[in-house]
């Protein structure tokens, strides 16, 4: 399968991609890395491992149809037929999620539909919750919604800070992205009724519909 990633920074489930694509049987192949952000760390990565990148600043753009449209002709041009979101910290227009249907994921770090936006981890804290995690999920037009593909569940420790928890979390993602593009590069996941499904049974979530 070949896999468009589109990052803004730091490029950490970026490389967890990287490296599990990179593994023999691996599911694809990375064909394309778009970034937002001319120095996103994470585009260094990409080059590192000979990835062709590319750079579409939003700021160049009248209005967000534009600049999606514009992400839309580069990531076809790279032939890729999944688009994964790697920390890519722009909204996306209707047009562009309805383009990319059921062929655009997500990475977000907490249990969704808990927690979507911003500041996540802090915000657990503050609510003094006791469990954290992260979801893979596919787009739809309000922002962290979808169809969801897989979580993965932490504990919230008594002296953890924000970035304790945001760690612990992280290297959840790490472990179910490269999870859930593999699912999905195997042909094994479908989405029916704003449901997913894996080898035609519910995903093992506890509310699938984010
Ligand atoms: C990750 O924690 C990801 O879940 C989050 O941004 C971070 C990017 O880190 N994404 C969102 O909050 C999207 N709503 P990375 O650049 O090291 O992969």
């Amino acid at each position: 399968m070949k896999i468009a990633v589109l990052i803004s920074g730091r490029g950490s489930n970026l490389q967890a991609l990287i490296d599990d694509v990179s593994k023999p049987g691996g599911p694809g192949e990375i064909v394309l890395v778009l970034s937002n952000v001319a120095d996103a760390h994470g585009l260094k990565r990409a080059e590192a491992a000979g990835i062709p990148t590319t750079i579409i600043n939003h700021q160049d753009f009248q209005d967000r149809v534009t600049f999606d449209a514009a992400m839309t002709e580069a990531i076809e041009a790279s032939g890729a037929e999944l688009v994964c979101l790697a920390g890519f910290m722009r909204l996306l227009s209707t047009p562009f999620i309805d383009h990319w249907r059921d062929r655009l994921i997500n990475i977000h770090p907490s249990l969704l539909p808990a927690y979507k936006g911003l500041n996540v981890p802090q915000r657990v804290l503050d609510a003094g919750e006791k469990e954290a995690g992260c979801t893979v999920h596919f787009v739809r037009a309000e922002m962290d919604t979808g169809p969801i593909i897989i979580q993965a569940r932490v504990p919230v420790l008594a002296d953890d800070d924000a970035d304790m928890l945001a760690a612990r979390v992280l290297e959840q993602e790490h472990v179910i992205y490269p999870k859930a593009v593999r699912l999905i590069a195997e042909g094994r996941v479908t989405v029916e009724g704003e449901q997913t499904l894996i080898d035609a049974r519910p995903a093992d979530v506890p509310d699938n519909k984010a």
